[in-house]
């Protein structure tokens, strides 16, 4: 087939629908609505079993990393050309929806299900990666999969963060059996996704062009205090550890509002101990997320939450101690790859619009290592991180096809 019979190809919506339903199943929740598969868990790995099932089915060569990532490789014609990879994630948040990753990555199988079907051979070869723990919803930093593909964090570090019950994410990975060994080369990168964020949906535009994503910094911080009588320490005699916490809440908040253009802060997490209704907390777990796309607002932001976790503490004269355990800079995609999945949406009849990430996403470690964009498709009412995470299946397939064309251009 040649350039111009590429683009008749189209993807089986149905069969993509029917794929994202059997993988949003594993991990539901009929009470929530909702399904939880947390990075390593026991779902984790039944999602995994479940791709790395259909990933051999179509013929796909199954690799498996240090850090559990999986790759299933279609071989191309032309070994002197770097492979394409279409990646995203299949661990969830608490109670997620069924599209966030599950899309790019389904999305991407099923490119490959229609080449196959066609019995077409690229030169490149086509790899479809999930990256392990995209979220970090369990163990930090989120994005680990795509960071140590990247070659941007350590194997021993990362296997060494512990969850809240001090779990290792080595011990996990080698309890569901994805300890791998194995690794792919890439050439470049598309990752599909639902916006996560409302402007599609608002605007009626069925398509949304990546050009960037903001960054992301993510603190755990503790406040010491005195756990005390609620009914017998007097107001001014506290050392209320929750007031502290509450307070930087706000305080990021402001921040947040002050700084403007776009940035967000939000205090996700907060953990009073004893945590009893007639004990002051003289203890107070907390977490703050950061975003903003501008780099030097960024920067500013940054050091200013800091400053706030201080002085909230101080203010109280609390003890405290707090770490950075995510950071990712803005970053900007490939021009040329933001103008080839533009034209490839224009050519089939799809408008499309020009955005920056809201959302994190593995790309945003890609990109620093090949061209790279990423294809939006409308999450209706802007939920997402929630059961009520919805995007309609003529979208899911609009968003595929644009995807499947992107892919044809470059293979
Ligand atoms: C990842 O989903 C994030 O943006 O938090
Ligand atoms: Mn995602
Ligand atoms: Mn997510």
């Amino acid at each position: 087939m040649d350039k111009k019979d590429l683009g008749l190809l189209r993807i089986n919506g149905e069969r993509l629908l029917n794929s994202i339903k059997e993988m949003g199943a594993i991990g539901y929740d009929p009470k929530t609505g909702g399904r939880t598969r947390l990075a390593f868990t026991d779902e984790d790995k039944r999602s995994r079993d479940l791709l790395c099932k259909h990933m051999s089915e179509n013929d796909l060569e199954v690799r498996i990393d240090e850090i559990g990532n999986i790759f299933g490789v279609r071989n191309g014609s032309d070994e002197k050309k770097p492979p394409l990879m279409i990646g995203s994630h299949i661990d969830t948040v608490r109670d997620a929806g069924m599209f966030d990753g599950v899309f790019g990555v389904l999305g991407g199988l099923e490119v490959v299900k229609t080449l196959n079907d066609n019995d077409i051979k690229t030169e490149r070869s086509l790899i479809v990666a999930a990256f392990s723990n995209e979220e970090g919803a369990r163990f930090q930093p989120d994005m680990m999969g795509s960071l140590y593909y990247t070659g941007k964090a350590d194997i021993k570090d990362l296997l060494s963060s512990e969850d809240d019950s001090g779990k290792t994410v080595g011990e996990e990975l080698n309890r569901i059996g994805y300890r791998g060994s194995d690794t792919v080369q890439v050439g470049c990168y598309l990752e599909l996704h639902i916006e996560q964020g409302p402007r599609l949906h608002a605007e009626g535009i069925p398509i949304g062009i990546v050009e960037g994503i903001q960054g992301l910094a993510w603190w755990t911080g503790e406040y010491f205090g005195e756990s005390n009588h609620a009914g017998s320490t007097p107001m001014n005699m506290r050392k209320d550890t929750l007031l502290a916490a509450s307070k930087l809440a706000l305080e990021a908040e402001k921040l947040a509002l002050r700084i403007g253009k776009g940035s967000v802060a939000t205090m996700g997490r907060i953990k009073p101990h004893p945590d009893i209704i007639n004990i002051v907390p003289g203890k107070c777990s907390f977490t703050i997320d950061f975003r903003q796309f501008d780099n030097v607002l960024f920067e500013t932001g940054k050091e200013e939450i800091e400053k706030l976790i201080i002085s909230c503490a101080s203010e109280r004269q609390l003890n405290y101690s707090f770490r950075n355990v995510a950071e990712v800079a803005p970053i900007v995609f490939d021009s040329e790859m933001v103008n080839t999945a533009e034209a490839k949406a224009s050519f089939l009849g799809l408008k499309s619009m020009r955005m920056i990430s809201g959302a994190s996403h593995d790309a945003q470690f890609l990109t620093a290592i090949c061209p790279s964009v990423m294809i939006f498709v409308p999450s209706t009412g802007g939920r997402s991180h929630c059961p009520e995470e919805w995007t309609d299946a003529h979208e899911l397939e609009n968003g595929c096809n644009v995807l499947l064309q992107t892919v044809s251009e470059l293979v």
